[in-house]
């Protein structure tokens, strides 16, 4: 059988973000397990114009609906701004609709409280676009896991979380791909 595809979501575009290091090592595990094609998949690689302000022909627009097309799953690397998502993220899910639909999704989020209450922003969105998001959620400190906020340094627990998660993501992707 083929592999899964699944696309690692850097949220944040932001200049001096911490978010590719959280990415790859999500992708280092996930190539460790070698049960499905993991890749990142950067946000600000897309120069997406904020949504409805284009003229809907940015090159970066069809690649990005072309990108998710043609992935399985998702895991979301997730920083909480403001109490939620980045403003990126969230313009880029509304930039794309049925490349969404019927696929699984992992989070993982950080922040000063795990960045749980942005993860739960998410789901919120991730239920309208037919993603369907599992239970285990790694929740990663500023405190605890980023030496003086900057560099990551993750406590040994949530490496059995993330491969929880990614158990999770995997099966439902699977299981959602006969549906699409
Ligand atoms: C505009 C802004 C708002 C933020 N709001 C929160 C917040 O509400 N809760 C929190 O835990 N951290 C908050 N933070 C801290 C971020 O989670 C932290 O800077 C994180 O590193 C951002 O992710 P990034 O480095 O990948 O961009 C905020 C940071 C910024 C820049």
């Amino acid at each position: 059988m083929e592999k899964l595809n699944i696309g690692i979501i850097l949220g944040s575009t932001r200049q001096g973000r911490l978010s590719p290091q959280v990415g790859n090592w999500v992708k280092e595990i996930g190539d460790q397990r070698g049960d499905a094609n993991y890749e990142i998949v950067d946000i600000a690689d897309y120069n997406l114009p904020f949504y409805g302000e284009g003229t809907g022909n940015e090159p970066g627009l069809a690649a990005w609906s072309e990108k998710l097309s043609r992935l399985d799953g998702f895991v979301f690397i997730v920083q909480e701004y403001n109490h939620s998502i980045t403003g990126a993220l969230k313009n880029a899910l509304d930039s794309a609709r049925d490349e969404w639909n019927n696929k699984a999704a992992g989070i993982v989020s950080y922040g000063s409280t795990g960045g749980a209450r942005a993860a739960e922003h998410l789901r919120g969105i991730l239920g309208e676009l037919l993603v369907a998001d599992v239970r285990v959620h790694p929740t990663l400190s500023l405190y605890a896991d980023f030496e003086n906020f900057r560099t990551f340094k993750p406590a040994e627990l949530h490496l059995q979380n993330v491969n929880a998660m990614l158990d999770q993501t995997i099966a439902w992707s699977g299981a959602l791909k006969t549906l699409r």
